[in-house]
């Protein structure tokens, strides 16, 4: 059996009963309360159930709760209180640029669009474009012309605000 605690959303919540084999994805949308974690494939392909981890996306459904012991975990729903300008300009593009059809995808796109927003160069090293970004989550109606435009503006939006003098 697993000991220790995961922070979730800002709150700690305990391992002390979970199975070994549980992943981290059932573990937020139990215990965690995250219930909008979606997962589709449940082999690490399709990216529904991006989570943060520790800051980094991580898909839940490959991470076991064992392993995020002692770790903070940032779900779709908190993203708002952990990064609010960004969070919430994501969401409003998403809807201005028609970024989702169905929604099934969304949740972990915004996950990993607002990690790409908020990251520093050195950490998107390995995604430097919206294109490449968007290769590792799968969106099974399509909405790739309206994703990539809904992050491009907001991250554009943001580049430029990080590059304005402080008063
Ligand atoms: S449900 Fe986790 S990657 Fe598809
Ligand atoms: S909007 Fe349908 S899977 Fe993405």
């Amino acid at each position: 059996m697993n000991t220790g605690q995961i922070t979730v959303n800002g709150r700690e919540v305990t391992l002390e009963g979970v199975p070994p084999q549980e992943t981290l994805r059932e573990f937020v949308r139990t215990r965690g309360g995250s219930t909008g974690t979606a997962g589709a494939c449940g082999h690490g392909v399709c990216g529904a159930c991006t989570v943060l981890l520790d800051g980094r996306p991580a898909r839940s459904c490959l991470t076991l709760s064992a392993a995020a012991a002692g770790r903070s975990v940032v779900t779709a729903e908190a993203l708002e209180a952990a990064h609010p300008e960004v969070a919430r300009a994501l969401r409003a593009a998403f809807l201005t640029h028609n970024a989702f059809q169905c929604g099934y995808c969304t949740a972990g796109m915004l996950v990993l669009a607002c990690w790409w927003v908020t990251a520093s160069a050195d950490e998107r090293r390995s995604c430097p474009d919206v294109a490449s970004l968007l290769e590792s989550n799968l969106c099974r109606c399509t909405s790739y012309d309206g994703l990539r435009a809904a992050i491009t503006a907001v991250e554009a939006d943001h580049v430029l605000k990080r590059s304005e003098p402080r008063a």
